[in-house]
């Protein structure tokens, strides 16, 4: 056992729920916000915690500056272009941290570099390396973005990763950013940069989900030799959002077999982090977002239900204690059979003879045919009208 835990390789986890999430419609927070969202995550245990982006508002800087200062043990990150003055903004803002992270970015892509920078490859490449050089006289932890990494020349790309390592990179982050890759495909990408860096400095992805393959992506990079995942919580962020925290490392966890690999991130927070951020922000996952999602771990089939109540690990993957969910809840409605309907009695404090049970199956029936879900409400009106019913016998009997 001891052995298995000593081979399994680390990944670290980089935390961007209040940078590239807090960046999308719906999402933004404010700076009191954003520390009670940080004392989350660090309680989490996220490896980085990208903070803000300095340069773009006075309410990123200050984020940055304040959980730099209240969470002198984590270690933070800021964003910035690659110029001097974003890269100052950043250093300037991550002043109070003790431990401290610049993240600098360039696009690589022709298409980013014809329409949006104007600029040469040769231009880009030096510009890169000017910002991880300025970088590293602030800190030592400087990580360099190659943006729209997926969609650039893989020949160009391995020159740049390897000019910004030299530069004094520790880490390299090779986004898709429009979330344009597929798996396969992916995983060699990530694969090659490993291959030329040959562990000078850390392999890392960032994928957004626009074809919703943004945790699929980060897995196989993660097999291909990436040991960085860009992430944030409930998968928010620009556009279709970022890789889900919770699904990356829930997968890796739940399927060892497959993943060698090990998390610092403590799983029994994922659910009440989740809940912090959908309370802070105007939406919260949808109803069946894997791990987090209000019917991830519900159960509404009256065969489910019955194998459920069995023995859980017929429908159940992962023990929502794990994830910080009290227990799986089962959802009663027109699918449901007696099995599950008595488990829930059981679980609201009542224990049905075989003809109660179905005299409140009955009436349980009646009401999910005609809406949607039967509450524990409903239930318990169902069986005090039963029992109250069995009263007025028996006292008829007493006075006979
Ligand atoms: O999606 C992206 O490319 C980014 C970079 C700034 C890391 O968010
Ligand atoms: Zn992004």
């Amino acid at each position: 056992m001891m052995d298995e835990v000593r081979e399994r390789e680390r990944v670290y986890i980089f935390d961007t729920t209040l940078r590239d999430g807090e960046q999308s419609p719906g999402c933004s927070m404010t700076v009191p916000e954003k520390l009670r969202m940080a004392q989350k995550l660090a309680e989490l245990g996220v490896d980085i915690l990208e903070a803000g982006f300095p340069i773009a508002s006075e309410g990123d800087y200050q984020a940055v500056r304040l959980v730099s200062t209240e969470l002198p043990w984590v270690r933070v990150a800021a964003l910035a272009r690659a110029c001097r003055l974003d890269v100052e903004r950043a250093a300037s803002a991550l002043e109070p941290a003790k431990l401290s992270r610049i993240h600098t970015f360039i696009a690589t892509s022709d298409i980013h570099l014809k329409y949006k920078l104007r600029k040469s490859r040769q231009q880009v490449l030096e510009e890169a390396c000017a910002a991880v050089e300025l970088a590293r006289q602030y800190t030592d932890d400087v990580e360099f973005s190659a943006e729209d990494a997926t969609r650039t020349d893989p020949d160009y790309l391995e020159q740049v990763t390897l000019a910004v390592v030299n530069a004094g990179a520790k880490t390299v982050n090779l986004p898709d950013t429009v979330g344009y890759s597929v798996p396969e495909e992916h995983a060699e990408l990530i694969g090659r940069m490993a291959r030329a860096v040959n562990g000078r400095a850390i392999i890392s992805v960032h994928c957004h989900n626009d074809l919703g393959l943004a945790t699929a992506n980060s897995l196989a990079a993660v097999l291909a030799g990436a040991r960085q995942v860009e992430c944030t919580i409930n998968g928010i962020g620009e556009r279709a959002g970022n890789c889900a925290l919770e699904e990356i490392v829930m997968t890796m966890k739940t399927r060892a077999d497959r993943f060698p690999f090990v998390t610092n991130i403590s799983t029994e927070h994922l659910f009440p982090a989740s809940q912090l951020l959908s309370s802070l922000i105007s939406f919260g996952p949808q109803p069946n977002k894997a791990i987090v999602g209000s019917n991830a771990f519900a159960h509404e089939a009256g065969i489910h239900q019955d194998g459920y109540l069995k023995e859980k690990s017929t429908y159940e993957i992962i023990d929502p204690k794990t994830v910080g969910i009290p227990e799986g809840r089962l959802v009663l409605g027109k699918h449901s059979g007696r099995h599950a309907l008595r488990a829930k009695c059981e679980h609201l404090g009542y224990q049905l003879s075989k003809d109660e049970l179905d005299a409140v199956y009955h009436g349980f029936i009646e009401i999910a045919d005609r809406k949607k879900g039967v509450t524990d409400q409903e239930i318990l009106a169902l069986i005090h009208t039963l029992k109250a019913g069995e009263q007025v016998r028996a006292d008829r009997v007493a006075a006979d």
